[in-house]
């Protein structure tokens, strides 16, 4: 399989927008993932033929956005950014705008104050929803790619599954929508682009690449999770005083610090010996106490798998099953 994918005359045999317009090989975006996925993994991610994009939290300064941009200019690449943290720290999105990504997602927020100068400068909008009124309205705002992201996501999402916000989304925006939140094989993508999906965007599939930022303990960690070891929590966000919106909470895997302190937050806020302790292990890397972020496909990740491997084997594997399965069950 791997031969015939370098062979030129093999044409692009998914055909959705992200193939045929944006010139990707296959329709898989690398969800931007802040602290994990920087210009190496978006750059690795790009290499093998889809969109790598680079997370930008309420940590990251205008610096690692210049250096992971340099990183992954190579090819095509995107930057990720948080909406509440562009109202206290707009320079971010300046510095983003002048690395001229091909694509930039604002997320968790209003895209509104940023659509025209992304579209003067010739950057595609993207942004999450999690619902179907979020959908209407980031179409309206100038949103060119609307994501409807499940709550099976990793990192912080909303409510609705992957599943039924798919369909809302697909039925009511005229933009191309794409899948996220639960795809880590080539089923789920097959899914999501026999549902009317242009294209899906995975992050927790990526987290045991080598190219990603995770460390060797969160790894295993991982690998040892299944699909029943994640939390939708606020509790980190608290605990790190972040100023995340209440409604996108979280998913994160389970650990002894969710098992004592999720749904007691306000507790927690005022405890200033249990703040002082997740501070520490937080400082200290100390899983037991802070966060993992993944989604609830960490059931489906066992082993280490390069960047490469992972999009190659999503993309075949979905492109190879949406033929046998349509010729099974439509006939030739
Ligand atoms: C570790 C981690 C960090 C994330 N960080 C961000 C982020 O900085 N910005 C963002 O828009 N989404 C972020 N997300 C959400 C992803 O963009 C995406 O919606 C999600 O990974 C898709 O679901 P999946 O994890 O099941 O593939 C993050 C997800 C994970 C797992």
């Amino acid at each position: 399989m791997g031969g015939a994918i370098g062979m030129c005359y093999i044409s692009n045999m998914l055909t959705t927008i992200l193939t045929t317009g944006w010139g990707l090989r296959y329709p898989i975006i690398g969800a931007p993932m802040a602290n994990i996925a920087h210009g190496r993994l978006a750059r690795a991610i790009t290499a093998a033929g889809g969109l790598g994009m680079i997370g930008i939290g309420g940590k990251e300064t205008p610096e690692v956005i210049e250096r992971e941009s340099a990183i992954a200019r190579g090819g095509k690449f995107g930057i990720g950014l948080l909406a509440w943290v562009l109202d206290a720290k707009p320079e971010l999105f300046d510095i983003a705008v002048q690395q001229q990504p091909f694509l930039i997602s604002i997320s968790f927020g209003s895209v509104r104050p940023y659509a025209d100068r992304l579209h003067n400068a010739g950057i595609l909008l993207a942004t999450q929803v999690n619902s179907r009124a979020a959908a209407v309205e980031a179409q309206s705002a100038g949103a060119d790619i609307i994501v409807a992201q499940g709550t099976e996501a990793g990192g912080h999402t909303g409510s609705v599954g992957t599943l039924p916000l798919l369909q809302m989304v697909l039925d009511t925006v005229s933009k191309p929508a794409i899948a996220a939140g639960g795809i880590a094989s080539p089923r789920g993508v097959a899914a999501a682009l026999a549902a009317g999906a242009a294209g899906v965007w995975v992050g927790t599939a990526f987290l045991l690449c080598p190219e990603s930022l995770t460390t060797d303990d969160a790894g295993r960690r991982i690998v040892a999770a299944s699909e029943n070891d994640t939390i939708l929590t606020p509790v980190f966000d608290r605990a790190n005083r972040q100023g995340w919106p209440p409604q996108h909470p979280g998913r994160a895997l389970k650990n002894s610090f969710t098992e004592q302190w999720h749904g007691r937050e306000q507790e927690l806020v005022a405890n200033a010996a249990e703040m002082a302790r997740f501070r520490a292990g937080a400082d200290a890397r100390d899983y037991d106490i802070t966060s993992i972020f993944a989604g609830q496909a960490v059931g489906m990740l066992d082993q280490r798998r390069s960047a490469e491997e992972v999009v190659r084997s999503l993309g075949d594997g979905a492109e190879q099953l949406l033929r046998t399965r349509a010729s099974e069950l439509l006939g030739d």
